[in-house]
């Protein structure tokens, strides 16, 4: 499933983001690639441990957490710590097809997480930069994503993805991948409908229906039978 959430920052927070990212040590982006993406990788990244890095994980964790629509969709036990990349138009960035691995380890502690879903939170306006799409391969076509600043894209960590050549400008973002409670894509995405669904029921028949009451214990039942948390 591939889900777009606005708004994930708001505009005071993209600016001071920015700024503390044009003053970052960024280094050569294949630090984080295997093998065969770095054939393809021509991005600069941030070192993890550098200070922009450590002083805007806790902001994107922290307004990650206010979003219920990710909670709901992702259903997530374990989130990587965020990253960030930088491509320009003067380093002829891009980065060419290929699949994330299915394991990483986070950098602190080395704990062992399954990439079950992607993340893109964009931080560059579209209009400030030319290319740089994440452009999916799936078996129904390429899909090209190019989202405002501060917004923010989930994707399915078994796709095959690419970011476009930078044509004009320079494309920021962060990225990073969760584990989700609920390892298969069909159960999420049946518990994602059922919630949204609900949410709509609740709000126009009132949370004492009792239709409403059964629908939730079976959204809970299911959930209690899916999700290995
Ligand atoms: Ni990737």
């Amino acid at each position: 499933m591939l889900l777009p959430v606005p708004d994930v920052l708001n505009a005071e927070e993209i600016t001071w983001v920015r700024s503390l990212l044009n003053s970052a040590p960024w280094v050569d982006g294949r630090i984080s690639a295997g093998p065969q993406a770095a054939q393809v990788k021509n991005n600069a990244q941030l070192p993890h441990d550098c200070e922009a890095a450590r002083t805007l994980r806790p902001l994107i964790l922290k307004a990650l957490d206010r979003q219920a629509r990710v909670f709901s969709a992702a259903l997530p036990k374990r989130v990587l710590a965020p990253s960030f990349n930088r491509y320009t138009s003067d380093g002829a960035n891009f980065y060419g097809p290929h699949v994330d691995s299915a394991l990483r380890y986070a950098p602190e502690g080395g704990q062992r997480v399954r990439t079950d879903i992607s993340c893109t939170l964009f931080l560059s306006d579209p209009q400030d930069y030319d290319g740089g799409e994440l452009i999916l391969h799936d078996t129904h076509g390429d899909q090209h994503i190019k989202l405002p600043a501060g917004h923010l894209v989930l994707y399915p960590g078994t796709s095959v993805h690419q970011v476009a050549p930078v044509t004009r400008g320079t494309r920021l973002a962060c990225f990073f991948w969760m584990e989700s409670m609920v390892r298969s894509t069909e159960q999420r995405r049946l518990l994602f409908d059922m919630d949204n669904h609900l949410i709509h029921l609740r709000s126009t028949v009132g949370e004492t229906d009792a239709a409403v009451i059964g629908l939730t214990a079976t959204y809970h039942n299911l959930l209690r039978m899916w999700a290995d948390s």
